[in-house]
């Protein structure tokens, strides 16, 4: 389903594996909990997509909101990142036009964003259309989601709709958005206390608003799952998510601390933004995972998209600074393929193209990358789906996850925490108290 290849990430494959067989205990543990019953910690996670219950939800609610037309998915970081991830990448860059239902994303206190959304909803109810709001935050106190609910509550009560019947919040039990949702008759679905935002899109929080949004949520599992067995249920030395994880660290050993994945794909440009939040927030720590060491320790995420940044920053890659290790994510097109027109007066302009399929061409430009990184001396690893489906993204998904926590483990820091997220949200709120 999906081909990893690590022979130019800079290392041989003995050294690679050698450092893979440093995990074996994490790894072990890992293996272990992606077959865990219970959610009880952190590293749990990995048993997501063998488990049934958020699924049963989440196909739950989208039959009972089946004839929407609208669906508004408020929430930031790691509450709507991974559905946002797998909605555009499956229903491709121009869903708004093409899909059957409206997909917004409400996600910052962006003045003019927050207008145009309220606009949408406005004009969306005056036309009859069904809206269904669904509000995602675990704490259920995050500024920016909390600030974006209560300005569509107020549209929706304003246009003389009863938000009852067209809110959804998912949040931890307990949190002040579930007593108070509670107390405003919406329904309200818990998201698993031990699975952090970054790590939770085959959890309740991405499973439910994809599901709403049409994206076969039962196939994206079988791939993570598939993925779970190729990537945790083998030996760390033969596992792609742990050969991954060794190349990024030796890579970062050696002066290579960012990490730039060149999509090859526009639609999956927000799959990458996923992984940025996962791999910067994981890995960016000031100190050691037993605190007894202030580390200052990161990988840098970059998204590139192929072929359009090929035409920003490719120059940049190719003669620039040798401080960054990459990773090429291409797919097999599949259905119907595209060809270009045979236009034989359009040949002196660029040759061999005509009559020739648009894979053909955008994978000789991918091959063209990979030759003058391999001339450059630049190291790369590559990642090939077989398909921009939700098979292959769920394979990829549980892959970086499990390779992110393992690259963790070996730069010593923790996985799950973000504490320095939680030092800016506590400013902003002093900030407002002060009536700033
Ligand atoms: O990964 C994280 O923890 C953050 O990005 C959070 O997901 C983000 O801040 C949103 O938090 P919450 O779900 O509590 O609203």
């Amino acid at each position: 389903m999906v081909k990893c290849d690590f022979s130019n990430c800079g290392f041989a494959q003995k050294e690679l594996e050698k450092t893979a067989m440093r995990l074996e205990d994490r790894f072990l543990k890992l293996r272990r909990c992606s077959q865990s019953t219970a959610l009880s910690q952190s590293d749990d996670l990995f048993s997501l997509p063998a488990r049934t219950d958020a699924l049963e939800i989440a196909q739950h609610y989208a039959s009972v909101h089946k004839d929407i037309d609208v669906l508004v998915v408020i929430g930031i970081g790691g509450s709507n990142l991974g559905a946002k991830a797998v909605i555009k990448a499956l229903l491709g860059k121009f869903y708004h036009i093409t899909s059957k239902k409206q997909i917004l994303f409400a996600e910052n206190c962006d003045p003019e964003s927050a207008k145009a959304m309220k606009k949408v909803v406005e004009n969306s109810i005056q036309e009859g259309k069904r809206v269904l709001v669904c509000a995602i935050s675990k704490s259920g106190s995050t500024t920016e989601t909390i600030a974006n609910l209560e300005i569509i509550l107020q549209t929706l009560s304003v246009q003389g709709v009863n938000p009852k019947d067209h809110v959804l919040v998912i949040t931890d039990k307990g949190s002040k958005l579930d007593l108070l949702s509670k107390s405003s008759g919406f329904d309200v679905i818990y998201s698993p206390e031990s699975v952090g935002g970054r790590y939770s899109v085959f959890s309740t929080v991405g499973l439910v608003p994809l599901a709403i949004a049409g994206i076969d949520i039962k196939v994206l599992l079988e791939g993570a799952l598939q993925s779970t067995k190729e990537n945790l249920l083998c030996e760390a030395h033969s596992s792609p998510a742990a050969i991954s994880a060794a190349s990024i660290y030796l890579n970062a050993k050696s002066g290579r601390q960012t990490f730039n994945q060149f999509i090859f794909s526009p639609d999956m440009e927000s799959c990458g933004k996923w992984y940025r939040q996962l791999l910067a927030e994981s890995s960016g720590k000031e100190w050691n995972i037993d605190g007894s060491a202030r580390i200052n320790a990161g990988i840098t995420p970059m998204v590139s998209i192929g072929t359009t940044d090929l035409h920003s920053i490719a120059q940049l890659y190719l003669a620039g600074p040798r401080n960054t290790y990459f990773r090429f994510i291409s797919y097999d097109e599949k259905g119907e393929h595209l060809t270009i027109p045979d236009m034989p007066h359009f040949e002196p302009l660029v040759q061999n193209i005509q009559g020739r399929e648009t894979q053909d061409i955008s994978d000789a430009i991918l091959g063209g990358v990979q030759a003058a990184f391999a001339e450059a001396g630049l190291p790369f690893q590559q990642i090939r789906l077989k398909a921009k489906s939700p098979k292959s993204l769920g394979w990829l998904f549980q892959f970086q996850m499990a390779e992110v926590v393992l690259l963790c483990e070996l730069l010593g820091v923790n996985p799950y925490d973000q504490p320095n997220v939680e030092s800016y949200k506590q400013q902003t709120r002093k900030l407002l108290s002060q009536g700033i």
